[in-house]
This record gives structure tokens, sequence and C-alpha cells, in this order.
């Protein structure tokens, strides 16, 4: 039986309502197997902007040290995403959050739900079946280089380190060893000096894991083979913007970026949240999905080493998605239901359902 501090981050959009039904969910899990957990809510974000003029406030970081994991629901607004002047920006609190939680590893993992396959945009048989997980490095590359502008243009640094690359390359290496043994670099080494490090250093760890079976892709290969042939890949290990991208392709295959989950590791604190963004046309109406959130919950307590209780939270969402209880991204809107009503089907899925075999 355990006790937990969460510090909660819902931020701007959706992120307050999706959050919501995690912890929802949450205290379903808590109340059926003892555990307690505790909520502290901080802004970040531009919900942060708008009340202390910065995205991340010294408060916020703060929470975040002192929790034992961190709930993200989402930052973003689009005032300032049309206003490439604006000097303050929502996204620079989530990267300096990053950056000083030392969250060098965002862990992404795609499936394709039975149930969802016969709605999917792409070919059943290519998708059914698919099952792969992104590492993505989350605190280094052209997101963290330098960056300006010159009278007359602007540039984007990319930088990486041996230490870097390798400190997440382990991280994937191990997953790969506990899942089908397959771990696919992607990268433009083709082109890119940094690229053709993170090569060098993914070759270099190869030998210490020989059940491990590598390969390389060129990251607009990558773009196609997703779509192509999902099938193929494992693990897959990438650099900070590829990952960013090429994670929203793959959502296509799971069924709906509103589905997938993450998790971001490193030196201090864990941090869970959905991939997605923050919506904004679907802000207070209750209608986005908050499987992606629920899902990092759960992403959660495997991390606090409550493996049944995640197996239950992912078992009770297959419930929901199996009885069709879904929102409007995977179903008519007739048919479909509110975040809330997702949220509290999967609470009660929590209460009630049988955990023999999870
Ligand atoms: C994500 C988001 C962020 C990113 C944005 C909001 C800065 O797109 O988590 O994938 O690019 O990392
Ligand atoms: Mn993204």
């Amino acid at each position: 039986i355990l006790t937990k501090k969460i510090a909660v981050l819902a931020g701007d959009g959706i992120g307050p309502e999706v959050c919501q039904e995690a912890i929802k969910v949450l205290n379903a899990i808590g109340d059926r197997f003892g555990h307690t957990f505790t909520f502290d809510h901080q802004l970040m974000g531009a919900c942060a902007i708008d009340a202390t003029g910065d995205p991340l406030p010294e408060e916020t970081l703060q929470a975040c040290f002192e929790a034992d994991a961190v709930l993200l629901g989402a930052i973003g607004d689009p005032k300032y995403d049309n206003n490439p002047a604006a000097k303050v920006r929502p996204e620079q609190g989530l990267l300096r959050l990053r950056k000083s939680l030392g969250l060098y590893a965002n862990i992404r993992p795609v499936t394709a739900y039975e149930m969802l396959i016969p709605h999917s945009p792409l070919k059943n048989d290519r998708i059914a079946g698919a099952d792969m997980i992104f590492f993505r490095e989350l605190t280094g590359g052209i997101y963290f280089g330098e960056k300006g502008r010159t009278e007359d243009g602007a540039y984007d640094n990319c930088t990486y380190s041996r230490f870097e690359i390798s400190r997440i390359a382990h991280l994937a290496f191990k997953a790969a060893q506990n899942r089908r043994g397959k771990l696919t670099l992607v990268d433009k080494a083709n082109v890119l000096e940094t690229s053709r490090l993170w090569r060098e250093v993914v070759q270099e760890l190869s030998p210490s894991y020989p059940d491990v079976k590598v390969d390389y892709l060129f990251v607009d290969n990558a773009a196609m083979q997703l779509i192509l042939n999902p099938k193929q890949f494992d693990v897959i290990l990438t650099e900070n913007m590829f990952g960013d991208i090429l994670s929203d392709e793959a959502s296509v295959i799971a069924g709906s970026l509103g589905l997938l989950p993450s998790s971001s590791v490193g030196d201090a604190v864990a941090l869970f949240e959905p991939i997605h963004g923050s919506y904004p046309q679907a802000k207070g109406k209750n209608i986005a999905n908050p499987i992606a959130t629920i899902l990092s919950a759960a992403m959660m307590l495997e991390h606090f080493g409550l493996l049944q209780e995640a197996n239950l939270v992912r078992y009770a969402v297959e419930e929901a998605l199996d009885k069709k209880i879904v929102t409007q991204d995977l179903a008519s809107p007739i048919m479909s239901y509110s975040t809330e009503q997702v949220g509290t089907f999967v609470a009660s899925c929590v209460m009630g359902g049988v955990l023999e075999g999870l």
C-alpha cells in the first residue's frame, strides 16, 4: 500500500478536462487497492503566463521536484501560435520543465487496438497487430540548440553529445530486450552530422546487446514505412524532433491522437502526459478524449511498481473501447460520449473489473 504525491499541471485548452478524468481513475485505483494519491495542482503554460507572466513559475517547478510524479494535461494557446513575435510562449514552460527535471527520454507506446481497426483510414490488414514503442530524446537537439534571428534570417542549431545519445540508447536497447528484440534507429545520417554521431554511438553499443537486432532507417523512409508496414517496428529510437513528428503520424495506427500516452524519465521525478496538444477548439465542450491521459496515468502506476493496477486501468480502457463508450474522435457525434462519461465508465470498470490474469 503506497502513498504518492502527484503534481498536476493541467495546463491549457482541454488539459484540465482530461486531467480530471485521469484523476478520477487514479482515485478509483486508490479506493480499490488502498493506496493514497494526493494531487498538488500547479500552473504551467498559457494559464501560468496569464496569472504570473511566466509559463513555468518557480512554485510549479518546486512542486514538481517535491512530488513522486508529475501528471501533465496539455499546453498551448492559439493567441501565441498566431503571433510569431511573442516573446513569452507557453511551450517555453514545457521545454524548460523537461530540461529542469532532466527528462531526457520520452517513451511513447503505439498499439493498434483490435476494436478500432475497422474504423482506421489505413488498410486494416496492414495495421492489425502493430505494436511499437518510441524512445524520443527529449532534452537535446534542435529544440534546445542556440537559436536566434539575424536581420534577414533565423537559425536553430542542432547539437548532440555522445553522452546524450548513449543514455537514451541504453534505455531503448533494454526495452527491446524485454520486447521482441528489435531496435530501429531513425535518423538522417545521409545529410546530418548529428545523425552520423547517433549511428556511431548506437553501433558501438550494439555488441553489448547481442540479443537485440538493430536496423537503421532514414527519417523520410521511416515516415513512409510507418504507414506501409508498421508491423516491422518494435522499439524506435530517435532524436527529439523526428520523434515528435513520427509519433503524431503513428497515432493514426492506434486510431486517434487522443489515445496515445507517454512517460518521460530521466534524472529526477518522472512525468506523464498525453502526446496530444491543448485542442483549443474543444476547450470546455466536454468532448475531448481522456484516454491518452488515463493511459498516461497507467504508465505512472507502472512506474510506481503497481503493475496489476496499471493493467487494470488498461483493461478498463479496452472495455470502454469495446463497448464503444468513446468520444467524438472515435465515433460519430450522435453515437459518442462525453469526456466525463468516458472517464466515469473507466473508473467504474476499475472498481468492478476482475483482477484475475492481470
Ligand atoms: C509534444 C508537443 C511538444 C513538443 C510541444 C507542445 C512543445 O508537441 O509533446 O509532442 O514538440 O515536444
Ligand atoms: Mn508533438
